[in-house]
């Protein structure tokens, strides 16, 4: 992993329409992901890890709609695109694997030709027996074996098909892969061999990969950095081991302290978060975590912290570290 930015995230927010009124899933959410990392997004279901994921590649449709922000790749701002220059982003620079494979991929289309299709659709002039080349490199890299090039999905194991759509993430060779969920429907073995072989990839291909799962011992043992969310906001962004060392943000803190036998502090006991997560249709003003934080102080239902770097690589989200006129004020 270098420090060498590949996508810059400014300001983000995701608006969802709904009847009773507008959810406010990602709200104003900036973080960099580097060149060649592995960053795992953790946080409670509901919190809008899937929304900001696709958000990163446009794929937020109604009633959702990018309300705010950038999304900076090489300089340029992928909010301005239209939809030739989206189409060619989305897939050849980044590209995105999904949970459940069976609704991703087509029932009725063999491997090899999901294969070929995503690289004829993307490069016009490659010709299909390159393109079948690469496929079956892909393929085999990904310890499918030849044979299953023929298949259709249904013949395939839950593994083998979530890693048809891995290779199929992977044969453009985007620059970055958001992962949403992508290992949770395996079994805990096949799992960690997907997991491996992701990290594999990640070292022979340089890409980046956004790791979206609730399994933080599976992010533990592949991330590079850990990005946690609560409520539509970035609460949390450092290094996986300082993090997992002394975590700062007091979610962050219930959430690693929730967590049964997690190498890094297997001593602690095991902690109960109070409370339950926003109704994103009324979030909590101020800090959005304030009703549940055992840290809470008078400013933090007043005034929403920065997401600032407090400590070389690490950002957070919270009160604690920041100083306020009005924090001086309540301190008397
Ligand atoms: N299509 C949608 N319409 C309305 N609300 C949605 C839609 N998709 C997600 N949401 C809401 O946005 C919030 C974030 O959801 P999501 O990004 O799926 O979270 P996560 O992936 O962390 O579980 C939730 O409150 C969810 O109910
Ligand atoms: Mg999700």
């Amino acid at each position: 992993m270098t420090n060498e930015i590949l996508i810059k995230i400014r300001d983000l927010s995701v608006t969802y329409q709904t009847r009773i009124g507008p959810v406010s899933a990602v709200d104003h959410v900036s973080f960099d992901i580097y060149k060649g990392e592995i960053l795992g997004l953790v946080g409670e279901s509901g919190c809008g890890k899937s929304t900001l994921g696709k958000a990163l590649l446009r794929l937020i449709d109604p009633p959702g709609e990018i309300s705010s922000g950038k999304i900076i790749f090489d300089d340029e701002d992928i909010m301005e695109y239209d939809e030739k220059q989206l189409h060619d982003f989305r897939g050849r620079r980044v590209s995105m694997i999904f949970q459940d494979p069976m609704t991703s991929l087509n029932p009725v289309q063999r491997i090899d030709d999901h294969l070929i299709e995503t690289i004829q659709v993307h490069e016009k002039q490659t010709k299909k027996e390159s393109a079948l080349n690469r496929a079956r490199d892909m393929i085999k890299r990904l310890g499918i074996g030849a044979d299953r090039m023929i298949s259709y999905p249904h013949q395939l194991s839950g593994g083998m098909r979530q890693r048809v759509m891995t290779g199929i993430g992977l044969i453009l060779n985007a620059d970055l892969i958001v992962a949403d969920e992508a290992t949770t429907s395996l079994d805990v073995i096949v799992e960690a061999k997907l997991a491996d072989q992701l990290r594999e990839i990640r070292e022979e291909f340089k890409i980046s990969l956004l790791m979206i799962t609730h399994n933080i011992a599976l992010i533990a043992e592949m991330a590079d950095r850990i990005a946690v969310m609560y409520a539509g906001h970035m609460v949390e962004i450092g290094d996986i081991f300082d993090v997992f060392k002394k975590p700062m943000h007091p979610y962050t803190q219930g959430l690693l302290a929730s967590i049964p036998n997690i190498r890094f502090n297997a001593n602690e006991e095991l902690y109960k978060m109070l409370g339950e997560p926003p109704n994103l249709t009324r979030p909590p003003k101020g800090c959005r975590f304030h009703p549940r934080c055992p840290k809470v102080m008078p400013i933090c239902s007043k005034i929403e912290p920065s997401f600032i770097e407090v400590e070389s690589n690490r950002f957070i989200h919270c009160w604690l570290y920041q100083e306020h006129p009005e924090k001086m004020a309540d301190k008397g």
